[in-house]
């Protein structure tokens, strides 16, 4: 790993009540002891948020949320704004999860107006990208990660690039147990860095881009100790205080 400092961010998805995550937090920040060097973030479900920031109040861990809206308030039946999120002092976002855009068809152009929203309310957006299996095999992968990060990039001005956090996140590779090799995953994330450089190098260096797709205590050490690879987007090895800890511990 490089001088940058090692993310590590676990993406709980629709799971954990309240009461879980009280007892996942209780269990995770009693064990962490000194892991000053590094940003460690939780990312439960709505409804925890609030949960989540207060039991983490006198420790290293950041809470994020999964997905916001662009606006500031409307008609938006079921959605959530980033005021919202930072009145409850909740830190970083997720935007543009695999799973969001195919399920819930989230586009690059929303997630322009939602990148845009999460920096000027002073959020940190974890940004995901990644292809599909279809297309890495027919060699599309750098096409599709270029068009995905200049699209959504598109509105962000030069000063605040540095603030995004990527995650690459090969779908092949998502909730399979097929995880990206080490040599895959780095080449993907420096393709990625390479094409941030073209708007801003010196952002590009400083940028944290993370490999997620089925990291687990048994793979993270070796993915995270490749220089380009500045931490993980773990899933389902997060729901596991003892498995998290043991990723954030190989960063
Ligand atoms: P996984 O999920 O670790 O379960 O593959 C990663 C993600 O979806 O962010």
């Amino acid at each position: 790993m490089s001088e940058r400092k090692p993310y590590l961010a676990a993406n709980w998805k629709m799971q954990k009540t309240i009461e879980e995550t009280e007892d996942f937090l209780d269990r995770f920040v009693g064990d962490i002891g000194d892991l000053s060097g590094k940003d460690i973030v939780v990312c439960p479900p709505f409804t925890s948020l609030a949960t989540a920031v207060d039991r983490c109040r006198r420790s290293p861990v950041r809470i994020a949320a999964q997905n916001m809206h662009h606006a500031e308030s409307g008609a938006y039946t079921g959605e959530i704004s980033a005021s919202m999120l930072t009145s409850i002092g909740v830190e970083a976002v997720i935007l543009g999860h695999s799973e969001r855009r195919a399920l819930f068809c989230e586009t690059d152009s929303e997630l322009a107006l939602k990148l845009v929203a999460v920096l000027s309310a002073g959020l940190e957006p974890i940004l995901c990208i990644g292809e599909s299996e279809d297309e890495r095999e027919e060699g599309q992968m750098e096409e599709v990660l270029r068009r995905q990060i200049e699209a959504d990039l598109e509105q962000v001005d030069e000063q605040a690039l540095s603030r995004i956090v990527i995650a690459y996140e090969p779908i092949w590779a998502i909730g399979t147990g097929k995880t990206a090799s080490p040599e895959q995953a780095e080449e993907a994330v420096g393709f990625v860095r390479s094409v941030v450089a073209e708007r801003d190098s010196a952002a590009a260096s400083q940028m944290r881009i993370l490999y997620g797709g089925s990291v687990k205590p048994g793979n993270a050490e070796e993915l995270l100790g490749r220089e380009e690879i500045d931490g993980a987007l773990v899933g389902g090895a997060s729901l596991d205080p003892a498995d998290f800890l043991a990723i954030c511990e190989a960063a």
